[in-house]
């Protein structure tokens, strides 16, 4: 199994280009289902999870090619709507595949995925969805399998206990496509990477209005046709480069970032004093080479609030910001596993609930341990730890990384991180 070695305390400097979203990409992929036409996606990041949803299109009937290294070409002639545990399990996002089932053969046989470390992930708002749009759902051996022939447009509320849901706002999406008549979704998800799906069904032809609000309206039975499509850039990615800059006082120049898609990140690096600029192409810089960082109070929430998936890199950063920062999880309230690694180092972290309340200290470094990642943000947290830290941080399990970060220590080193990847 891979870990990562890092030798800390290194100013991180030049420019860096961000991978295409994975968050984005997976459903957008699903979605090549929709169509038996040939599907062409550019800037497809290089992760294991993107991998493996290629892999599940490749197994349910889908040709797949890979023309460059970023560009994949999808053509699924027929498809068959079943997906096994031992696929879905590896992977949650896998619960997509759902709704591209259904907007393509009205049926769906998915497994239900199980637990998850950053806190209760369920379906229940999906099924809701499904159900109003008249679908039969019968739970068998552990799989979803949904009668999807009856599919007619409706009025669906999709808000739950903690907002809106960002997958179960995808799977109704594609799902409405194949209902006959128009469906609304009323507090849908408009997260930029929703926004970026509806622009790849919109390629495709799918008739969809209320784009980048809380309601969609979607058209049912449109022949969708095949399309070439750009996956918009990772905004985590770029949220983690720039605390990675600022961390080790270093100078970057973030490229390949898509404008416009992070303000409230920019609110707060405003509010700390972090010198951090993004232009109108998206290109960001940072200069982290003479900021004291004050502290701050962080609410995750989502789009356009302040999102869950950088929180975890935002603890990491205040704990080199003078005086006291509160982080308050509201997506996924106890998804906080990174804070005992971070204590191991050094930080002052205390939790409470749903809130980290961080005693930070811009004159003390993080001191280098032997850590565990236990999922993908936490992960980028303990490597930012490790950036800063004095001495050496070893982080195992890093496979989590690689879930949702392109070629990350790479990328790293070559903005002069000493940071080796060895395996045990
Ligand atoms: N929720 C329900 N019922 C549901 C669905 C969700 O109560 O049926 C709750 C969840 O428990 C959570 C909240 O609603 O409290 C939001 O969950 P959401 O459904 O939006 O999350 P998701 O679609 O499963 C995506 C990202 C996550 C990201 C969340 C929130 C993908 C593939 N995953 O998950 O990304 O944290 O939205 O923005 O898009 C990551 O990249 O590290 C990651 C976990």
């Amino acid at each position: 199994m891979d870990y990562v070695r890092i030798r800390g305390g290194r100013a991180l400097c030049g420019e860096i280009s961000v991978s295409g979203s994975k968050n984005a990409c997976l459903p957008i992929l699903a979605a090549c289902l929709l169509t038996k036409d040939e599907c062409v996606i550019e800037n497809v990041p290089h992760l294991s999870d993107t991998r493996l949803m290629l892999k599940i299109l490749q197994l349910v009937g889908a040709h797949v090619q890979y023309q460059s290294k970023h560009t994949v070409s999808i053509r699924a002639e027929s498809v068959d709507p079943h997906a096994p545990y031992e696929l879905v399990k590896q992977m949650r996002a896998s619960v997509c595949l759902m709704g591209a089932f259904l907007g393509r053969t009205q049926t769906s046989d998915v497994s239900i995925p199980g637990g998850c470390v950053i806190g209760q992930r369920p379906i229940d708002l999906h099924i809701k969805g499904f159900n109003k749009l008249g679908c039969k759902i019968e739970i068998k051996n552990g799989n979803l399998c949904i009668d999807g022939r009856d599919m007619h447009g409706e009025r669906i509320f999709l808000g739950g206990r903690n907002g809106s849901t960002v997958t179960g706002t995808a799977n109704i999406l594609m799902a409405a496509l194949g209902a006959k008549g128009t469906t609304t979704i009323e507090c849908a998800a408009y997260e930029p990477e929703i926004i970026d799906l509806c622009h790849f069904l919109q390629k495709l032809g799918a008739v969809i209005t209320g784009v980048g609000t809380s309601t969609l309206t979607i058209e049912g039975g449109h022949e969708l046709h095949g399309c070439r499509y750009r996956i918009i850039g990772d905004r985590m990615e770029a949220g983690t480069f720039i605390c990675a800059g600022l961390m080790t006082r270093g100078k970057l120049k973030i490229l390949n970032n898509t404008p416009n898609i992070n303000s409230v990140v920019y609110d707060k690096l405003n509010d700390i004093g972090a010198n951090v600029y993004e232009d109108a192409d998206g290109t960001i810089f940072v200069d982290g080479s003479n900021c004291e960082l004050r502290s701050s109070e962080v609410v995750t929430m989502p789009y356009p609030g302040f999102p869950t998936d950088l929180q975890a890199q935002f603890c990491a950063l205040l704990t080199q910001a003078n005086g006291i920062s509160i982080v308050t999880e509201r997506v996924y309230p106890s998804r906080f596993m990174h804070v005992p690694e971070l204590n191991r180092m050094g930080a002052g972290i205390m939790i409470e609930g749903e809130h980290a309340i961080i005693h930070g200290v811009t004159s003390q470094r993080l001191i280098g341990a032997q850590l565990m990642a236990s999922d993908l943000r936490a992960s980028a947290a303990l490597f930012l730890a490790g950036l800063c830290a004095e001495g050496e941080t070893i982080v195992s399990r890093v496979y989590h990384l690689d879930r949702g970060y392109e070629r990350f220590d790479e990328k790293l080193r070559s903005l002069g991180a000493d940071i080796t990847r060895e395996s045990a």
